[in-house]
This record gives C-alpha cells, sequence and structure tokens, in this order.
C-alpha cells in the first residue's frame, strides 16, 4: 500500500470508484485484491472487476474464447483462475500485460491446441495448470516465453508424441507433468533445454519403450515416474543414464523382463518400485551399480525364486517387498549381503513352510516381517533363529498355523498377529501361550477349537 499511495493520488477519484465497488455478480474482500466471480455463466471478463485485483476467480463460467489482451485492465494480477469455463481457444496475446501473474490456472478446458504466442507476455509465471484438456499436440516454442516457470501441468490430456525441443525456454522447469496422456513416442530431443527439471510424471501412458534417450537429456532428474505404461522390458541398450536419480517408479507395467545391467547408470538411485508387473526370471547383476539403493518394492509380479546373489551386496538397503509373489520358500540365500535390511515383505507367497535359519542373514537388523496369507502350515523351531530383540513386529495372520514354537529371544516385539489361524488349543499350543504376553487374550478368530 506505501508503494501504491503516490500512484493512488496521482489517479484521484476515478481510481477510488473503481477500486471500491466490487461488481455485482463478484465477492471482493475489504481491499478489493480478491475477486472471485464463480459459476455465474458469463462469456466474457466482466469489465468492472477493480483495477487492483491481485487474485482473480473466475472458474466455472462460460468464456469459450480468451481474446487477445483479455486482461490487459488488470495489471496487478498474480493469481487468475479460469477452471471449467468451457475455453475452446486462447487467443494469440491473449495474457498481454500480465506481467506480474504468478499462477495461472486453466484446467478442465477444451483446449486442443495452443496457439505460438498465446503465452507470451507472461514472464514471472511460476505455474502454470493445463490439466484436463484435449491438447493432441505441442508446438516447439508455444512456451518459449515463460522463463520464470517451476511447475507445468499437461496431465489428463491427449498427446500422444512429444517433438524435439518442445519445452524449450522452460529453463526453471522443476516439475513436468505429462501423465495420462497417449503419449507413445518421445523425440530423442523431447525434453532438450530443461536444464532445471527434477521431477517427471509419465505415469499412465501409451510407452511401450523407454525412452532412453530422451530421459538422458534430463540429466538433473531426481524423481522419474513411468508406472501405469505398457512397457515389457527394460535393459542397459535402452540408454538410461541419469546420475541424479533416487526414484524410479516402474509400477505397474507388462515387464516381463529386465536386462542385465538395467539400472547400471543410476549411481544415486534409492528407490525403485516394479510392483504389478509380470516380472518371473531374476536375472543376476540386475541391480549392479544401483550402489545406493534403499527401498525395493517387486510385490505383485510373478517372481518363482530369488536366486543368491541377485540383491547383494546391497549396503544400504531397508525395504524389501516380495509380496503377492510365486516364491515357495523364503530366499535365505539371497537375503546374503543385506546388511541394512529393516523391512521384510514376504506376504502372499505361497510359502507353506519355515525353514530353519530362513532369516538369520538379515537377523541383525530386521525390523519388520510380514508372512501374512503365505500358506504356513509349518513353522520349524528353528525358523526364527538369529532374529532378537530388534524385531518389532511379526505378521503371521491369514495362515494355516496349528501350531506356533515359542519365540523367547523375540523381546522386543510390539506386535505379532497371528489371528485367522486354524490353532489347535491343545498341549502344542502351551510354549506359545506361555510366551505370549499376559495381556495379549487371543480373539474368536484367533483359535478354532479342535
Ligand atoms: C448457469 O446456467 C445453468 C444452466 O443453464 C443454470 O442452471 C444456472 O442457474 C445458471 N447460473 C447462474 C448463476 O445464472
Ligand atoms: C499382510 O498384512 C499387512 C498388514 O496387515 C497388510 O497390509 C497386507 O495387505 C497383508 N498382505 C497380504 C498378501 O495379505
Amino acid at each position: 500500500m506505501v508503494l501504491l499511495l503516490p500512484l493512488l493520488l496521482l489517479q484521484g477519484p476515478t481510481w477510488c470508484t473503481a477500486a471500491q465497488r466490487c461488481p455485482r455478480i463478484c465477492v471482493c474482500d475489504n481491499s478489493r485484491q480478491r475477486v472471485a466471480c464463480r459459476h455465474q455463466n458469463v462469456t466474457e471478463v466482466p469489465d468492472t472487476i477493480p483495477e487492483l485485483t491481485q487474485r482473480l476467480d473466475l472458474q466455472g463460467n462460460m468464456l469459450k474464447v480468451i481474446p487477445p489482451a483479455a486482461f490487459q485492465a488488470l495489471p496487478h494480477l498474480t493469481h487468475l483462475d479460469l477452471r471449467r469455463c468451457q475455453v475452446e481457444l486462447v487467443a494469440e496475446g491473449a495474457f498481454r500485460g500480465l506481467g506480474r501473474l504468478l499462477l495461472l490456472n486453466l484446467a478442465s478446458n477444451r483446449l486442443s491446441t495452443l496457439p505460438q504466442e498465446a503465452l507470451d507476455g507472461l514472464g514471472s509465471l511460476q505455474r502454470l495448470e493445463l490439466e484436463g484438456n484435449l491438447l493432441e499436440e505441442l508446438r516447439p516454442g508455444t512456451f518459449g516465453a515463460l522463463g520464470a516457470l517451476a511447475t507445468l501441468n499437461l496431465a489428463h490430456n491427449a498427446l500422444v508424441y512429444l517433438p524435439a525441443m518442445v519445452f524449450q525456454g522452460l529453463l526453471q522447469v522443476h516439475w513436468l507433468q505429462l501423465s495420462h496422456n497417449a503419449l507413445s513416442v518421445l523425440a530423442p530431443e523431447a525434453l532438450a533445454g530443461l536444464p532445471a527439471l527434477r521431477r517427471l510424471s509419465l505415469h499412465h501412458n501409451e510407452l511401450q519403450a523407454l525412452p532412453g534417450p530422451a530421459l538422458s537429456q534430463a540429466q538433473g532428474l531426481a524423481r522419474l515416474q513411468l508406472g501405469h505404461n505398457p512397457l515389457t522390458y527394460v535393459g542397459e541398450e535402452d540408454g538410461l543414464v541419469l546420475p541424479s536419480l533416487r526414484e524410479l517408479l516402474l509400477d505397474h507395467g507388462a515387464l516381463q523382463a529386465l536386462g542385465p545391467r538395467a539400472f547400471a547408470h543410476c549411481p544415486r538411485l534409492r528407490t525403485l518400485d516394479l510392483r504389478g508387473n509380470q516380472w518371473s526370471a531374476w536375472l543376476l547383476g540386475t541391480w549392479r551399480g544401483c550402489v545406493a539403493l534403499r527401498w525395493l518394492y517387486l510385490s505383485g509380479n510373478r517372481i518363482t525364486q530369488v536366486s543368491p546373489g541377485a540383491l547383494g551386496p546391497a549396503q544400504e538397503l531397508e525395504k524389501l517387498h516380495l509380496d503377492r509373489n510365486q516364491l515357495r520358500e523364503v530366499p535365505t540365500r539371497a537375503l546374503e549381503g543385506l546388511p541394512a535390511l529393516v523391512e521384510l515383505q514376504l506376504s502372499g507367497n505361497p510359502l507353506r513352510a519355515l525353514h530353519d535359519g530362513a532369516f538369520q542373514p538379515v537377523a541383525r537388523s530386521l525390523q519388520l516381517l510380514f508372512l501374512n496369507g503365505s500358506s504356513l502350515e509349518q513353522v520349524s523351531p528353528g525358523a526364527f533363529a538369529g532374529l532378537g530383540p530388534g524385531l518389532q513386529s511379526l505378521h503371521l495372520q491369514e495362515n494355516q498355523l496349528q501350531a506356533l514354537p515359542a519365540l523367547p529371544a523375540l523381546t522386543g516385539l510390539g506386535l505379532i498377529d497371528l489371528s485367522g489361524n486354524p490353532f489347535r488349543c491343545d498341549c502344542q499350543l502351551l510354549p506359545l501361550h506361555r510366551w505370549v504376553p499376559l495381556s495379549w487374550t487371543p480373539s474368536a478368530e484367533t483359535f478354532t477349537a479342535p
């Protein structure tokens, strides 16, 4: 206000009336800096919006077309919300004069194309929402004027192809959202000219092969979401070279195989999500090069066995999820070389029995162990050998256990779930009954009468 005072004095009464009157169909705050004219079916930007308005919310109207310089009379705008306004066309220069705009929301409209100069004049814009439109193609140069943009959301459109240099000029973009489109091809230079890109969302598209060359253009990428694409194979030849990548999400695809050294050039990778694929064969050395891996999710694949040495050495691996696969036994030897493993998920495998020393290689570090829903009928007396006070929770529910040995070494257990087992209430269960803390009373489902 201090800055505006001289302006105010100069403009005198004209400015005062304009600033004080709130258009009939709008709601304004006391200072007239926030104006909301939502769901009023207006077909044009109302011409009586106070000139000093900073935040203008027009969502849910029927603008259809944004003509050139539509907001020229509102040079102080920082936030402009045009969601759900049935916009089909943004004319060239539509936002001219909005040099202070930080956020432009054009989500949920009907844009099928963006003219070359539609976004000109938005030199301060930090966030552009174009989610939920009908965009089928983007032309190089479309975003060239958005030198300050940090987030670009193009999710839920109809994009099938990204041409080379399409994002040129977006020198500050951190997060590019391209999920829920129909992308099947990315030109090798499609992601060139995005030096600040850290996060790229490409999930829910039609990619059948990893666009390695395009992705490798984004050398600063830390998080890459590629889930829900019909990818069948990833190998070193796909050329994924991402020295800064920390999180790679390849879940819910159609992966049947991973080449040896598929992730050989991602030395900082901490999280690798491969859930819900169709992976069955385990190749030795797949993880070589993933020296920083901490969380590895392989749930819901078709893995039948994990060969010794396939996982390790992984000095920092903390979480290993192998639940809902086809493992017929605990892959004990494959757990060697994982000195930091804290959480092991093996539930939903047809394990049937736990043999002696099944968890010995990771017994020192393990805290959470999931063996529920694994058709377990038999647990050898030494099955949990090596595990001690470090183990905090043990899930054995939904199995076929009739008896369980006492586990006196597990003094640190905060949770043991034994529900959904047909335990026989006879002498065989006595050691367990003595061992389980007094406070624990079996529920009706836990025990079924012999
Ligand atoms: C906008 O148009 C719809 C459909 O014609 C109507 O139901 C609604 O009452 C209108 N809203 C206003 C504020 O005029
Ligand atoms: C195992 O138990 C955990 C915790 O209750 C649960 O989240 C998970 O879905 C269960 N897994 C299976 C395969 O039933």
